[in-house]
Parts: structure tokens; C-alpha cells; sequence
């Protein structure tokens, strides 16, 4: 699979990781910490966790889901409570102080609240602190106490795997935005999950799709050692809260940008509206923009012996591919549907009007640059197997020997149920990502005589002794250690067996 142009490295970087390294000094001071700061303040911040509680209950007593009640004495009173009670407990967990810049506007003004980049639980100190509402899972709704004072802000549920839930997430926006300041302002995360803040990445487009004034906040954790961070690969929710609750000072900035008003163009195209609000937010932050969603993350977070090694020709033929609205209807069935009539081809390679014809889709540029992608020698012809192989990839990322198996289908021999070295090496290509992928390695040490064909079992038991089999075994362009247990054609060390067979 190739590249389409020098854009690709808009992926290079995966944001969903946090690496945590401490050095012995550090570790010396967390574990003084441990055992003197940190189980006081675990206790006051549990203690105020609780006392929050009675006061969110009572306000969501007779509480109706579509309008907001006057103002009474009491409801201010709870209101005031738990401000005070909630940076009670920032500052019990080490938030001293909180640096505010710039100025919130009015509900009025901008109905919307842009906070990006999102990293960290603790991103909640802006929320509790305007007792914005916000846009939140379903789930969240039945964590024990949180749940109860989140529902006290009167969040937006979103269910995730609902499609048609994601058009009344929407419309619900809409209808609180159109309020005219009647209802809370909403604090709206855009990038739907969190990064660990080296870059802005994709902006869904819920909160622009309204089309009225957002007023972007920026965050920061001016922190020498940076504990809050909580993405998906990295130190989980329990050790964040111990690593942080051990540190002497939590430092972090809240700025206010200006309201940002749509132009008629923006108000037409969201998209274009949160692209934009994206950039004049990195630009504020002086962080770059990395093209990568939620939705990716899973491609970019493959773990294991066959670890996508470089992922951002995957994420690009992703997003071409979700753009032709393939992508939504890919199911394990369906894969292997494709998959049967890739194999009936037989090799035989395809040129633009079959492959459309294949995926039943009129012939349009997304279209072509999908089989750009696979037209290795410029011809204009495609093998639709690595199509196949390429969106089974993209569809599970954390299941590669899923992928191995459905190529095997569509390559193996009838009679032994084996695949040829240059064909399992194509496969790898596409799968890993890399180019000029060279087995030779790999087939030097299998057992056997060396016949340049392998079966799924061999090659299945073969992957599973090694944690890092790609780096390991296989050779290809760019790889990091240069790797040399190959044929005699490339080494020079002698192969006695070889000679023999010659
Ligand atoms: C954060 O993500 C970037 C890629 O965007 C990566 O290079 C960096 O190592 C990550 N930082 C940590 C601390 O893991």
C-alpha cells in the first residue's frame, strides 16, 4: 500500500499514549508522600465527595428533564454549596490555586463552551467551577456519588454505539443553545476523548453544527511531572489520582478565548466551523494539529507480535474509506463475503470502473484515490485482495490474526491450504503498514525444507513465540534494526542446507 503524498505524517505521532517515567528522586518523594500527605488528602477529598452528595440529590428531587425551574432561595443556596464544596476538594487533592485568564462570556453570548485539549479527569475543575452542563456517556450517569453530581449539572447523554442517538445528542444541543441563556451554558469537550495534550486532534462537529458563538477555553498542566494525564495507553485512573494526590502542588490554567462567531459559510459547514475553532485554539495553546479522531485510536493503539508498525497509510485509506460510508457497513460476514469473491479473481487485478463495480459504487475521486492506493505500479490496475486485507485492518486493528486468517482464505492453495512467500509478504506489507517486507528471515528458520510456502497453522504457531514477531523476524524497508538472519543472497554467511537442495 502506498502513500498517496507527503501528508501522511500528520499521523506519525499517537497522542493516545502516556509514557510516565520517574526518576529515583521522584519516586522517592511519591513514596514519602504516600505514607504522610497523600492518605490525609485522599480522606478530606473522599469526606467532601460525599458531603456534595445530599446537597446534588436534593436539587435533582422533583426535577423535569425539559425545563429549568425558577431560581428559588434554596436552589441558589445548593448552587452556591457545591461551588464551594467542589474547589474544596480540588484544593484538598493539591489545586491550590488555579490560574484564570481571559473572561467567561454569558450564556447569552456564547452558549457554547469549547474546551480542548482534554487529558485528564481533573478537566472536570472548569465544570465545577461555572457549573456549566456537559456533554457526557450514558454510563457515566451510575458511577456511584460522581454519577449523582454530574446529573446535578444537567449533562447532554450521549450513547455511543446508538447511531440515531447521536442525531438527538445534536438536536439536544441545538435546543439548549437556541434557549437564549435559559439553560446553562455547555462545556463541550470537542475532541471526544483524551489525548495526552501534544496536539489538537480531530474536533467532532456536535458542538458547531448549532452554528452560534462558541467560546473556546484552552487548558493547561503547567506541571513539571505530568501525573493527570489519563489516555488510553498509560498509568490508569487509580494510580493518576495516587500520583497526583503525592504531589505537593497541581498547577493549571484556564483561559477564556474570545467568542468566536461563525461566518455564513461556517454556519452551513460545521466542519469547516470546527476546523476552524480548531486551529485558532492550537494556535493559542502553540501546539500542532493532529489529524487523528476518536475513532482512530484503535488503529493506532495495535499492540502485540504483529503491531501495525506504521500506521498512517491505514488511517488515511480509513478515512477515505468512511468518506465512501464503507467503513459503517464492514462486518466480520461481510468481510469474508468479499473476501470469497477476491478469491474467485483469482490475481486477476482490477482497473477503477471493476473496482467500483465491485463495492457497487459510482466511480468518484474518493473512489479513485482508494485505488490509487493500491495501484503499486501506476498502471491503473489493483489486486482486490489487498483491498480486503487493508479494510479488515482498519475494521480490527486489535485483531490481526483475524486478518491473517482472512488472507489466507482469499491466497491459500486449495490442495494444502498454504501461501506462497511473496504473497504472505504483500500481506504483511499491508498490514504492518511497511514496505519491501523480505520473509526470507522468517523462512530460514522454520522447520522443514525450505519450500516458500506456509501454512496458517505454521505460521500461527511460528508468530506466537515471539512477543515482537514483526520486529523480530520479519525485514523491510526502514526498519529500525536493520535485521540479519536472511538467505545467503543477502548475508554471507553460508546455508548449507540451501546448497544441498541446489
Ligand atoms: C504524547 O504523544 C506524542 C505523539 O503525539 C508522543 O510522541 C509522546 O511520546 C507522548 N508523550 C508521552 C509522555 O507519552
Amino acid at each position: 500500500m502506498k502513500t498517496t503524498n507527503s501528508r501522511s505524517s500528520r499521523f506519525g505521532k499517537n497522542p493516545f499514549v502516556h509514557q510516565l517515567k520517574l526518576t529515583g528522586r521522584e519516586k522517592l518523594k511519591i513514596a514519602l508522600m504516600s505514607v504522610t500527605v497523600f492518605p490525609v488528602r485522599l480522606l478530606l477529598v473522599s469526606f467532601l465527595m460525599l458531603l456534595a452528595w445530599p446537597f446534588a440529590f436534593t436539587a435533582s428531587l422533583c426535577r423535569s428533564e425539559f425545563v429549568i425551574e425558577p431560581q428559588s432561595w434554596w436552589r441558589r443556596f445548593i448552587d452556591l454549596s457545591l461551588r464551594v464544596i467542589m474547589r474544596a476538594m480540588w484544593f484538598c487533592g493539591g489545586f491550590h490555586w488555579i490560574k484564570v485568564k481571559g473572561e467567561r462570556a454569558a450564556p447569552s453570548e456564547a452558549p457554547i463552551l469549547t474546551v480542548a485539549p482534554h487529558s485528564a479527569y481533573f478537566d472536570a475543575i472548569p465544570v465545577t467551577m461555572t457549573m456549566c452542563s456537559i456533554v457526557t456517556k450514558l454510563e457515566s450517569r451510575s458511577i456511584p456519588v460522581w454519577g449523582t453530581l454530574i446529573s446535578y449539572i444537567r449533562p447532554v447523554f450521549v450513547f455511543r454505539s446508538d447511531q440515531d442517538s447521536r442525531r438527538k445528542t445534536v438536536e439536544e444541543i441545538k435546543r439548549r443553545a437556541q434557549s437564549g441563556g435559559k439553560w446553562p451554558q455547555i462545556m463541550i469537550f470537542p475532541e471526544g476523548t483524551c489525548t495526552n495534550r501534544s496536539g489538537l486532534i480531530l474536533f467532532k462537529a456536535g458542538a458547531f453544527i448549532p452554528g452560534l458563538p462558541v467560546q473556546p477555553v484552552i487548558l493547561r498542566y503547567p506541571n513539571k511531572l505530568d501525573t493527570v494525564t489519563w489516555t488510553w495507553q498509560g498509568p490508569g485512573a487509580f494510580k493518576i489520582l495516587w500520583l497526583t494526590l503525592c504531589q505537593p502542588h497541581n498547577s493549571m490554567e484556564i483561559e477564556y478565548l474570545p467568542i468566536y462567531t461563525p461566518s455564513e459559510e461556517e454556519k452551513k459547514n460545521p466542519a469547516l466551523f470546527a476546523n476552524n475553532v480548531r486551529k485558532l485554539m492550537a494556535k493559542a495553546l502553540e501546539l500542532p494539529l493532529t489529524d487523528l479522531s476518536f475513532d482512530d485510536r484503535e488503529i493506532s493503539l495495535s499492540q502485540g507480535p504483529l503491531r501495525i508498525h506504521d500506521y498512517s497509510s491505514l488511517l488515511e485509506f480509513n478515512q477515505l474509506i468512511c468518506r465512501l460510508g464503507l467503513r459503517a457497513g464492514t462486518t466480520g460476514k461481510a468481510l469474508e463475503e468479499q473476501a470469497r469473491r477476491a478469491r474467485k479473481l483469482q490475481g486477476d487485478t482490477l482497473g477503477l470502473d471493476d473496482f467500483a463495480q465491485f463495492l457497487n459504487l459510482p466511480v468518484t475521486d474518493t473512489l479513485e484515490q482508494v485505488h490509487s492506493f493500491f495501484d503499486q505500479h501506476g498502471a491503473g490496475q489493483i489486486d482486490i485482495r489487498h483491498y480486503v486485507t487493508a479494510l479488515s485492518v482498519v475494521h480490527r486493528p486489535l485483531k490481526p490474526m483475524e486478518t491473517l486468517k482472512l488472507a489466507f482464505k482469499m491466497y491459500e492453495s486449495e490442495e494444502t491450504g498454504e501461501i506462497l512467500e511473496e504473497d504472505l509478504a504483500v500481506v504483511f506489507e499491508i498490514m504492518l503498514g511497511v514496505k519491501e517486507v523480505d520473509l526470507s528471515g522468517m523462512f530460514l528458520v522454520l522447520e522443514g525444507p525450505d519450500t516458500g510456502r506456509i501454512s496458517y497453522a505454521e505460521l500461527q504457531n511460528f508468530i506466537q513465540k515471539f512477543r515482537n514477531f514483526a520486529l523480530e523476524c520479519l525485514d523491510f524497508k526502514d526498519h529500525p534494526r536493520k535485521f540479519c538472519v536472511a538467505r545467503e543472497t543477502r548475508c554471507n554467511g553460508n546455508n548449507q542446507e540451501k546448497n544441498k537442495d541446489n
